[in-house]
């Protein structure tokens, strides 16, 4: 297996509360110490925005980054009751944003909204987990390239910079429902994911692209040999200490 950088982020969801702190400590622990073994990789948990603060001060950690998990497209104040945009996500400490994800498109985000967040989200200088993905009925009819080339144009304008973005494949099939692609089937959507960047975006450094949808401690094996991958989005697992380690660990093994 190469060396090169692996991505693990935790997508907590409507998980946790202010004692979750020791989580990420027990999170934190582990990582001081696999540290050791010389194995890059970068932690970013993906908190509810009730905790995006509190961790961050709490924290201060370089072994643990924080992220958010979405945001209104305005991007500073506004009459959104509710609503945060990525202004407030930027002030209260987060670093990272997950946009695009599949529970928010189907609550009604359109790729054209998803563009005018990422646009916001960029202005504020915050680095984006931009998620797509085929639906099973798309993937059965064959279309699984075309929906995710879609998501791709319609959200990323040619002129972002492409440093900030990391794409995460989540096929809406897979999340939450213990299925995952076959191997070939992951390693022919990685190429056609980062070929579609390169041929499109004029970029040095083409962005990292994760796998995500039902990761967990022991199906973590089958994705470490598809090199294409540069890391994980981990949905469910991520909100235990324990079964969140189990993957970075058993992903080396
Ligand atoms: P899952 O979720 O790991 O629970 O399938 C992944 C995600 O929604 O990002």
């Amino acid at each position: 297996m190469t060396n090169k950088l692996k991505y693990f982020i935790g997508n907590w969801k409507m998980f946790g509360n202010l004692g979750s702190l020791k989580i990420i400590y027990q999170i934190q622990r582990f990582c001081i110490r696999f540290k050791r073994r010389g194995k890059k990789n970068k932690i970013i948990l993906c908190v509810p925005n009730t905790l995006i603060s509190f961790f961050t001060n709490e924290l201060k950690s370089k072994f643990i980054s924080i992220g958010a998990q979405n945001c209104h497209y305005h991007e500073n104040y506004g009459p959104f009751t509710g609503s945060v945009s990525a202004s407030m996500l930027k002030n209260a400490g987060a670093k990272y944003i997950i946009l695009g994800h599949s529970e928010n498109r189907l609550e009604g985000e359109t790729n054209k909204i998803i563009n005018k967040k990422i646009e916001s989200a960029l202005n504020q200088k915050l680095n984006i987990i931009f998620c797509i993905g085929e639906t099973f009925i798309e993937k059965k009819l064959g279309k699984t390239f075309l929906v995710i080339r879609k998501q791709i144009r319609d959200s990323i304008r040619k002129k972002y910079n492409l440093n900030k973005i990391i794409i995460a494949y989540e096929p809406i099939w897979s999340i939450g429902t213990g299925k995952i692609p076959k191997a070939k089937e992951l390693k022919k959507i990685f190429k056609f994911i980062k070929d579609e960047v390169k041929k499109n975006y004029r970029t040095k450094s083409p962005p990292a692209v994760l796998y995500g949808g039902s990761v967990n401690g022991n199906n973590i094996r089958l994705f470490s040999p598809i090199s294409e991958i540069d890391g994980f989005l981990i949905g469910g697992a991520s909100q235990s200490s324990k079964k969140f380690i189990d993957i970075i660990k058993n992903y080396y093994k």
